[in-house]
């Protein structure tokens, strides 16, 4: 059986909406607690599938998790021994399985991880993360579908330069770093707050870490860490998106617990749109206040690393600008095939033209219901927002890729007002609804 949801087309939205904790927050800070001696405990944890993946992943490594999911708060007993192995049926589930690397080897000296195959946004190579393993002194086999690693002695610090930003290459560096022996400095380190985040986790530990949100990062090697409690921040791409749905269909909505700080790229953008917004851009954490009663404008968007606008949040953005006003300008800059969307979005009836790593979207009236798939976590979310403000009804496929990140997805939906139904299907149905829609 297959999940898909059933969207009937909204005409407006009220309500309120609460932001849960960050999935790229969450996924480094669970597989940093095999660095530490003691237990470790984590608050506001969502329930999503990644979550999930990363428990299994920390069990097969010994771990004893205690997940209170009403609480949202996990307790993480870190293992005695670990037999260092990131079996595939997990890895292939779930990319960021990789970042056990760098724990791996800086506290066990050895590493046995899958290789994850492919993903829909693009080739997705781990190049990086080998090459910062390999400069702090480990030794790197990949064949037969696995990285085998290990040192001889411990990691030594050094200097990594990254020749292109990335998020989990700068956090398995990080990882691996902080029982290195010795200073590692790393270069052209991603500044994202999730970055930011696995920092302070570590360093509650007694890690020794600086410039943290900055381009160099500089880490002294401890010998050993003890413990941290944490709680993960809300999700700037969930708070995005939330913020994509106002900007889609008509309505008020009251959007709580936005980590605003981390929004600036996001909510300049709306803005432009002509998005009615309201909020405390002196607050870290606050309510966003949003009201959308006409045709928003067309904008051109460029998606960069942090504080530029985030990749995560394309298909979103996109999603909005299918029926404003005039023609958009999207450029995808991170990824190489972040356009699987774009075929979807024409399905419901929107002119879109690729070229290269730009969409034009010439902004149409109405949007039609279709039978629509989603390639990615982030893609699905969009085709949501764009499936409610089509007219009739659209099927959902592949629903499974929305709940690996969002928690609670539909029901908060719901509460805004938003027809949508999630069902499950056979796979020959499934067979039957694609043959309708194609
Ligand atoms: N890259 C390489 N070699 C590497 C690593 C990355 O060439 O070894 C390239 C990638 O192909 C890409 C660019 O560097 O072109 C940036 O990739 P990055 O490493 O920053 O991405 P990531 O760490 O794999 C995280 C998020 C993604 C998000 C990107 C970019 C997590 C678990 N994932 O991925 O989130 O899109 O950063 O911001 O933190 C999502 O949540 O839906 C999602 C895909």
């Amino acid at each position: 059986m297959e999940k898909i949801y059933i969207i009937e087309h909204t005409p407006s939205i009220f309500g309120n909406v609460k932001v849960s904790g960050s999935k790229n927050a969450t996924l480094p800070i669970l597989i940093a607690t095999l660095l530490c001696n003691e237990k470790c405990i984590i608050d506001n944890v969502p329930e999503i599938e990644d979550v999930k993946t990363t428990v299994e992943l920390l069990l097969a490594c010994g771990a004893k998790v205690n997940w209170n999911k009403k609480e949202k708060i996990i307790e993480i007993d870190p293992p005695q021994d670990c037999p260092t192995i990131a079996p595939y049926k997990i890895v292939s589930k779930m990319r960021a399985s990789i970042l056990v690397l760098g724990p791996f080897l800086s506290k066990y000296k050895r590493a046995l991880v899958y290789l994850p195959g492919g993903c829909s946004i693009g080739p997705r190579p781990i190049n990086l993360h080998l090459m910062a393993m390999s400069k702090l002194g480990a030794e790197i086999d990949v064949n037969h579908g696995y990285i085998k690693s290990q040192v001889k002695d411990r990691l030594k610090g050094t200097t990594i330069t990254f020749p292109k930003k990335t998020v989990g290459g700068t956090q398995n560096a990080i990882l691996a770093a902080v029982l290195a022996k010795g200073t590692t400095i790393i270069e052209n380190a991603a500044q994202e707050p999730e970055v930011v985040e696995l920092v302070k986790a570590l360093r509650q530990a007694g890690a020794k870490i600086e410039g943290e949100g900055t381009s160099v990062i500089k880490i002294k090697g401890v010998d050993e860490l003890s413990s941290f409690h944490v709680k993960i921040i809300p999700d700037r791409i969930e708070a995005g998106t939330f913020l994509g749905l106002a900007a889609t269909i008509d309505g008020e909505i009251t959007i709580k617990d936005a980590p605003i700080c981390h929004m600036e790229s996001i909510l300049k953008k709306f803005k432009e749109m002509g998005l009615e917004m309201k909020y405390d851009e002196y607050e870290d954490i606050g309510t966003i206040y949003v009201k959308k009663n006409k045709r928003l404008k067309g904008i051109e968007v460029s998606t960069e690393e942090y504080p530029g606008f985030p990749t995560d949040m394309q298909p979103i953005v996109m999603a909005a600008c299918l029926k404003a006003e005039g023609c958009s300008v999207i450029r995808e800059n991170i990824f190489d095939n972040r356009f699987v969307h774009v075929n979807e979005f024409i399905r419901l009836g929107a002119n879109i033209s690729v070229e290269k790593n730009t969409a034009l979207v010439h902004g149409v009236k109405k949007l039609t219901g279709a039978v629509v798939e989603a390639s990615d976590l982030r893609a699905g979310a969009a085709l949501v927002l764009a499936c409610a403000s089509a007219e009739g009804k659209s099927y959902l496929l592949n629903v499974e890729h929305i709940e690996r990140g969002y928690e609670n997805f539909e029901q908060k939906l719901a509460l805004l007002g938003i027809k949508i139904e999630k069902i499950l299907k056979k796979e020959e149905e499934l067979e039957k609804l694609r043959k309708i829609g194609k």
